[in-house]
């Protein structure tokens, strides 16, 4: 597996979360790239803002679900806790000096279109219902002021 592209199929139709998938993409990539110089350092750090970012957009997302009154929320955070799980699996291999870089973006990005492609798609409808309520656009680019503004600087800021 390559160079990872985000394409329109991965669309859950709200332009921030799209957003956000496309830098978790950036991350694994990235990991792809330095991953044959084998610089532990520099891994070792794209490892960390991978996590923190992923950890990041998915509080977001449970707190847009939570918002929407999304009835599967609850299993969807368990899937994104064990996803974070696996995230630390992987650094802790790292850490015990298992090269773990190639095995680590091919699953990443298996589980990441995976679970876009499903459990994500699944809410679309009820948080752009609640974007709607709130007059925000979903597909709208950039945010600057308001609601959604201030609920993404709480989590990336
Ligand atoms: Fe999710």
């Amino acid at each position: 597996m390559g160079y990872w592209r985000w394409d329109a199929s991965f669309s859950v139709g709200i332009a921030i979360i799209d957003n956000q998938h496309k830098r978790i993409i950036e991350y694994i990539n990235e990991l792809g790239t330095i991953s044959i110089y084998h610089d532990k350092a520099k891994i070792r750090a794209v490892l960390a803002a991978l996590k923190d970012y992923t950890v990041s957009h998915l509080a977001f997302e449970e707190s847009m679900m939570e918002e929407a009154g999304y009835r599967k929320l609850e299993a969807h955070k368990q899937i994104h806790l064990s996803f974070i799980e696996r995230i630390n699996f992987f650094k802790e291999r790292y850490e015990n000096g298992e090269d773990i870089s190639q095995q680590l973006m091919m699953d990443l990005q298996m589980w990441l279109v995976n679970h876009i492609q499903h459990e994500d798609t699944d809410y679309k409808e009820a948080v752009q219902a609640m974007l709607h309520k709130r007059e925000i656009s979903p597909m709208e680019e950039h945010i600057k002021d308001g609601w959604l503004a201030t609920l993404r600087d709480k989590f990336f800021k």
